[in-house]
């Protein structure tokens, strides 16, 4: 049988370096691997019910084996559990674990649970210690590494956070045999989003791969995590706090991903990296317009989107709305600077740059045209 790789990925943040470790398998060591970096015999544990009901067993099991024993906290799944209310919760049942600011809570699901949890331990004691155990792809490759944290709030997501940076992050691929499939091409948008933003190899790499990677092959998973995770541990380590427009760049695709999911109510209609994959065809389209890039390149991402059943047109999404509207969304994005939009775009596949002053008429008209494609 062959040997499937592993990998370990130092992230050089100063002052608070860790290491994310992607190995099939990693879930029935996780103990072993926690153990170092826990003081106590109870751990406490951070989930979801649809990741409690496929993995707590086999969680339990690995802290067992070295003496470990779990406290857990089984939260509700979904994008709603990312909230005042919970965070709450999180943070009460923290204190009555007696957490200190040396120990290590375990986050183990994904984003959702990620962020909250990391939040959450932020706050506690004045920042207590936690160790990202991500179980979806797009955790695996983006949401555990950096450091950041949020919940949502009524005036939109992701407003109210800290950064704060884990202990420790351990990616287990053969945790993604549970993941829905939806779920698992979601986060290949933000696999893919890598090698738009400055690895063209690593593009032709998911190209050929990316089918295979999503069908569940336990190489390609490793090596896409792998890949994923060292462009965001090297963007990340440039620019931690997101100053300097280096750490901008992960933002490729999510300002008209945002509007699309803000228009969309942030619900199932279009998961958050459907949006993603949608958002950076349109922002690789709408480079061309700007005479910036190929058309063919931008038809060459959107090809390759839809090849692995991710949207790749804005007319599937049947909206009814105009491209005015979905520009107004925009408006109400974080990442407005003193009024004018920032806007990742494309000078070809692995060239993106941060424009700063886009017209935003320009990108409604755009959109106008999109949305009757
Ligand atoms: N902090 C960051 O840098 C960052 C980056 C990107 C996204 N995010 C956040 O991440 C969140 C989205 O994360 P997500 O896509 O992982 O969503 P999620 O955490 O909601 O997980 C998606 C679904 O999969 C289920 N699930 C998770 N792991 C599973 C497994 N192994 N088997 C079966 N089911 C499983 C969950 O219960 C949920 O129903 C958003 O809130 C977003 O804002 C944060
Ligand atoms: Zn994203």
């Amino acid at each position: 049988m062959a040997v499937i790789p592993s990998a370990t990925i130092p992230v050089d943040i100063a002052g608070a370096p860790y290491q994310v470790r992607i190995a099939p398998g990693l879930i029935d060591r996780l103990g072993e691997e926690v153990r170092p970096f826990v003081r106590k015999d109870k751990v406490v544990i951070v989930t979801d019910a649809h990741v409690a009901a496929a993995w707590r067993d086999r969680v339990d099991a690995a802290l067992g084996a070295v003496g470990l024993v779990g406290a857990w906290l089984v939260l509700p799944a979904g994008e709603a559990t990312k909230s005042w209310a919970h965070l709450a919760q999180v943070v009460d049942f923290l204190i009555a674990h007696d957490v200190e600011r040396r120990d290590r809570v375990i986050a183990l699901g994904g984003g959702v649970i990620g962020d909250l949890t990391g939040f959450a331990a932020s706050m506690v004691k004045r920042g207590c210690g936690f160790i990202q155990v991500p179980t979806t792809l797009l955790a695996q490759v983006d949401s555990s590494v950096g450091g950041k944290t949020a919940i949502n709030t009524a005036a939109g997501k992701n407003l109210v956070g800290a950064f704060h940076q884990p202990a420790l992050v351990l990616a287990d691929p053969d945790t993604l045999d549970t993941l829905p499939a939806r779920d698992v091409r979601a986060g290949y948008a933000e696999v893919l989003k890598y090698g738009l933003i400055d690895d063209a190899d690593f593009f032709d790499w998911c190209e050929t791969n990316g089918a295979k990677l999503i069908a569940g092959d336990p190489e390609a998973r490793v090596t896409a995590i792998a890949r994923s995770v060292a462009a965001k541990a090297r963007i990340v380590a440039a620019d931690e706090k997101e100053l300097t427009g280096v750490r901008a760049l992960l933002n490729l695709g999510h300002t008209f991903g945002h509007a699309l999911e803000a228009e969309t109510g942030f619900s199932d209609r279009l998961l958050h990296g459907e949006g993603v994959a949608l958002g950076m065809v349109l922002a690789a389209r709408f480079s061309v317009r700007l005479g910036l890039m190929h058309g063919q390149d931008a038809e060459r991402i959107a090809a390759h989107l839809a090849s692995v059943g991710l949207p790749s047109s804005l007319a599937t999404l049947g909206l009814s709305c105009t491209g005015q509207r979905l520009a107004d969304h925009m408006l109400h994005d974080k990442k407005m600077d003193a009024g004018t939009l920032p806007f990742l775009l494309l000078r070809g596949i692995g060239q993106t740059f941060l424009a700063k002053d886009v017209d935003l008429g320009a990108v409604a008209a755009f959109l106008d045209e999109e949305l009757a494609r």
